[in-house]
């Protein structure tokens, strides 16, 4: 192991004496020249080298300076045949009130500071990368951080030894290179003229060298940060930034007077927020602009947009709260765009059914259930009375989808969704939003979005709630079933048309203000492709057994990574996770899918064999098969029969009548029921055979109706012709 160090009786000789100490071989390099930088000499070195060969350790001198840093690299590797450890230690002083600071005593500082530490460190580099090991000190100084009166110059160098340490620490990070900065406090020939003998004395280089020991270690992993050093006190700092204002609304533009109004919250330091990267940093731009965009023109005068709840609101009385109903019209278009959006291709033969309207099966994906409830849902969030949502920094943290018969393939579903829950979660809030989705006036699916405000928390709420549908830990074996898929690059791109606009998924600039490489892929796009391969593995790829899904966001996918879904079947419920196959992430954590199994379906819950009913809805399909187009323009609709035997539903047919030009199939209607007929299977051939009338049926509650009661007369027009034994 190599030290590189500029070195006198001070800082640079303890680090020197430590290092050899601990048997590392050491390249003592030191100019010589007084603390202004004026003269050189070999005795600095010389006396260093000395007193490290006298205790037994290996040095070698070098004079040096530090603006030939290949110089000082080539004796290190002609003396040790490598180099490891790189501290940037050499300083000299100008020290002058801003004003009388000379060209020459800037360029000075800057040189010897600055570029020197630039000059060795480079010089270094390569063979650092090579060697996949390196360790980097870069020395800067509280003037710096904080300025020091008739220091500027060397304040800005000091500083600039950060900014440039910063950088390192990123592009040396995967070479297993490190940089780090110290700030030091320590009696020496620089200190002297500033400080009273007795700090001299009490501040000991001896106290800041087992930092650097300890930061230039194999098994540190410390990098890129910053720590102030001394007396045998360590200090790491570390950037703090105000939770800031926004100063201008949608279309309008940012004024000074704007600006004047919200100072006191952009100076607040209340509850501010410690970006580590510039990717965090960016982030609020990003944040920032969506917010603008999304709540139109905010209002200049409100005092708090940060804070989830203002100190007024009453969370309680939140609870319960209806936010918003909305109506979502569609065709079959809109599912089998989904369908593609979440992977589904026509390589498969099992996708035909999600993918083409005239196929026999042609049926939803269940996860199709989120779209029409997540437009109302975050065209609610906004307009929540007594809170301050900031929408810039909502994180789509869960999702839970429960259906309750399968979704229609066209037709009008609502949703109307309220609020569940608001939880204090410290770093944030999380609100529960629950939207219950309706077809007609049946119930076709809920969903529960979990949103976390980041920095929003704080407000002395509750932690959890009994409301909240929680993950599950998969079971701790090898998964039963492992299904890969290859999103596509254009996947975002896809899946987007089916509602989620946020140019996040797709535009790169708007991606890197958010603090991503590239356009991340839509959370619950990645939900869709895993509960898919959850319903082809275990469910046979039948929605109708499909009853539940939650699922937590754990990290972004990129559009073309490859999603692995891991599966593990414990009884009705198919735990599952979902990684990124290329990095091993997970990008959905904890999540399940609850089936109903093939035996337990509502269809399957008492044998069909037998039913007498089933011959005559064979016998509907075949003769409405020739006159179906003028039926569908006649009637226009669609008949649910529940056929009941002992009591309970034996078997679902469906007449339609409505789409396409027309079928007959078993099961519960694909698009929505207009009427939903239910009696025994007895009843229906007493109806059919004429040995009763529907009315008589109806009015002494043997044949219950649901829905459009008018259409029944329609109905009776097809069983007349129609439904001939
Ligand atoms: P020092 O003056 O005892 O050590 C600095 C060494 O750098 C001297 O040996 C000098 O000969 C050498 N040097 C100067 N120019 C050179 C060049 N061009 N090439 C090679 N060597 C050169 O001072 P001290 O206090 O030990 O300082 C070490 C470092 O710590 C400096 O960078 C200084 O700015 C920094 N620092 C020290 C503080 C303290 O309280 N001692 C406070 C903040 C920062």
């Amino acid at each position: 192991m190599v030290l590189l160090s500029a070195v006198t009786k001070s800082l640079g000789r303890a680090y020197a004496l430590a290092f050899a100490e601990r048997g590392a071989s050491v390249v003592v390099n030191d100019l010589g020249g007084d603390f202004k930088g004026y003269g050189k000499s070999s005795s600095a070195a010389d006396k260093v080298v000395s007193e490290i060969r006298a205790n037994g350790g290996k040095a070698v001198p070098n004079y040096d300076s530090v603006e030939d840093g290949e110089k000082l690299v080539k004796s290190a590797l002609e003396a040790f045949g490598r180099i490891d450890i790189v501290i940037n230690n050499a300083g000299i002083l100008r020290d002058r009130s801003f004003v009388r600071i000379s060209d020459e005593d800037w360029d000075i500082i800057h040189r010897i500071h600055l570029r020197g530490s630039f000059l060795v460190t480079r010089a270094a580099w390569n063979h650092m990368k090579n060697q996949k090991f390196g360790r980097i000190i870069m020395t800067s100084s509280a003037a710096g951080i904080y300025g020091n009166f008739g220091q500027a110059n060397y304040s800005a160098a000091k500083l600039g030894l950060l900014g440039l340490s910063n950088t390192i620490a990123i592009e040396g990070r995967k070479y297993n290179i490190h940089c780090n900065t110290i700030a030091p406090t320590a009696g020496s020939r620089l200190t002297q003229t500033v400080m009273p003998q007795d700090l001299i004395d009490a501040f000991k280089p001896e106290y800041v060298a087992p930092l650097v020991l300890w930061l230039c270690h194999e098994t540190c992993m410390e990098n890129g940060s910053l720590f102030e050093v001394g007396a045998g006190w360590i200090g790491k700092l570390r950037w703090e930034r105000s939770l800031g204002a926004i100063v201008r609304g949608k279309d309008q533009p940012m004024t000074p007077e704007a600006v004047r109004d919200k100072w006191e919250k952009v100076c607040d330091f209340n509850n501010a927020s410690k970006p580590r990267s510039i990717q965090e940093s960016i982030s609020v731009l990003n944040d920032a602009l969506s917010q603008i965009e999304s709540q139109g023109s905010i209002s200049m005068n409100s005092t708090n947009s940060r804070s989830v709840v203002s100190s007024a609101v009453d969370t309680t009385s939140l609870v319960g709260r209806e936010l918003t109903t909305k109506v979502y019209k569609y065709t079959h278009l809109e599912p089998i765009l989904y369908a593609l959006g979440v992977g589904m291709s026509t390589k498969d033969p099992d996708h035909l059914k999600f993918l083409f309207e005239g196929s026999e099966e042609f049926c939803c994906l269940p996860t199709f259930g989120v779209i029409p409830a997540q437009t109302s849902m975050f065209d609610g969030v906004p307009s929540i009375p007594g809170l301050d949502m900031d929408l810039a920094k909502m994180l789509h943290g869960e999702q839970y989808l429960e259906l309750y018969k399968p979704l229609p393939t066209s037709g009008e579903l609502r949703s109307v969704s309220t609020i569940a829950d608001l939880l204090d979660k410290g770093s944030g809030a999380v609100l529960l939003i629950d939207v219950n989705t309706y077809c007609g006036k049946d119930l076709v699916c809920y969903n529960q979005f979990s949103l976390f405000f980041v920095g929003a928390g704080g407000f002395g709420g509750k932690r959890t709630s009994e409301k909240a549908k929680v993950t599950v830990n998969p079971p701790k074996r090898p998964p039963d079933a492992i299904l890969s898929d290859v999103t596509t690059s254009d996947q975002a791109a896809l899946y987007r048309l089916s509602g989620d606009w946020n140019p996040l998924h797709l535009d790169p600039s708007f991606a890197a203000l958010g603090g991503f490489q590239k356009p991340i892929l839509h959370g619950l796009c990645t939900f869709g492709f895993a509960a898919r391969n959850v319903l082809k593995q275990f469910a046979n790829n039948d929605v109708t057994r499909f009853k539940a899904i939650k699922v937590r966001f754990a990290k972004p996918v990129f559009p073309g990574q490859t999603l692995q879904t891991e599966m593990w079947k414990e009884g009705n419920r198919i735990h599952f996770q979902t990684k990124v196959k290329e990095t091993g992430d997970l990008a959905i954590a904890g999540g399940y899918v609850d089936i109903v199994s093939a035996l337990d379906k509502p269809s399957a819950l008492e044998p069909t064999a037998g039913l007498q009913s089933d011959l005559v809805f064979e016998e509907i399909g075949r003769r409405i098969k020739e006159v179906g187009h003028e039926l569908v323009r006649k009637v226009n609709a669609v008949f649910q029969w529940d056929i009941t035997k002992d009591g309970k539903t034996a078997v679902q047919w469906t007449i339609d009548l409505k789409n396409g030009s027309g079928s007959v199939y078993q099961g519960p209607a694909r698009s929505s029921a207009d009427t939903t007929f239910t009696l025994s299977d007895q009843d229906f051939m007493d109806v059919v055979q004429k040995k009763t009338n529907p009315q008589k049926a109806f009015f002494s509650g043997k044949l219950k109706v649901k829905g459009n009661i008018m259409l029944s007369q329609k109905l009776e027009m097809i069983l007349k012709d129609y439904a001939k034994l």
